[in-house]
């Protein structure tokens, strides 16, 4: 049986786009998305799920009461559709210990940085390249890591560097880090940890 994979987004969806197409050209080939999980209702992560025909789910933070059934809520689905990997591919909300505990080396994360450069708590999204260029580092990259309760701070599974270049905006270099090195490695770490979950069993 493939790893039956579920993929969490919160945003456009561009990484969860890479992971399909990486399913379909053959790039994963022991595992299989499942289900895409949202907290976000306005995502257009969940169009680009149903375009290929993928189950998704919408749970939001409002609707909770606590972080503890927020994540409740998301076992219930995780659990329902009999997930082994969880990917988080542009979600935007940090799991607690009571969640990531639970899934020891089944939650993979990318990031828009070279870790531990740019990452932790408040560093998502454009506000990393933003931070990058501040600073004036002249290489930049993504990391996909296992996700611990540490934000940002689990085992490193793959790291791309790219060039930071004279004139670029947090938004150009946000574009060729997915381009050059979070579309790529992302589904090759899918499909590492993937196959390493099926030689397990
Ligand atoms: C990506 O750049 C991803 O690395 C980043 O958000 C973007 C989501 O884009 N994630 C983080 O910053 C997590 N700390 P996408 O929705 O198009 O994949």
């Amino acid at each position: 049986m493939l790893t039956r994979i579920a993929v969490l987004v919160s945003g456009g969806g561009t990484n969860l786009q890479a992971i399909i197409d990486a399913q379909k050209s053959g790039i994963i080939k022991n595992g299989e998305i499942v289900a895409v999980i949202s907290n976000n209702s306005g995502a257009y992560a969940l169009e680009r799920a149903k375009k290929a025909g993928i189950d998704t789910y919408t749970v939001l933070k409002k609707d909770c009461a606590s972080q503890a059934e927020f994540e409740g809520k998301l076992v219930d689905i995780l659990e329902k559709c009999g997930v082994q990997l969880i990917v988080l591919a542009g979600f935007m909300s940090i799991l607690s210990e009571n969640f990531t505990s639970k899934y020891d080396k089944r939650i993979i994360n990318v990031h828009p940085s070279l870790i531990p450069s740019f990452c932790g708590k408040g560093y998502y999204g454009l506000k990393v390249h933003e931070a990058a260029l501040e600073y004036g580092v002249k290489v930049t990259g993504a990391t996909v890591h296992f996700v611990n309760e540490i934000p940002d701070g689990g085992e490193i599974i793959l790291q791309k560097s790219v060039a930071i270049k004279k004139g670029d905006t947090p938004e150009i270099l946000q574009k060729r880090v997915m381009e050059q090195a979070e579309w790529k490695i992302l589904p090759r770490a899918v499909e590492l940890v993937s196959a390493g979950i099926r030689k397990e069993k």
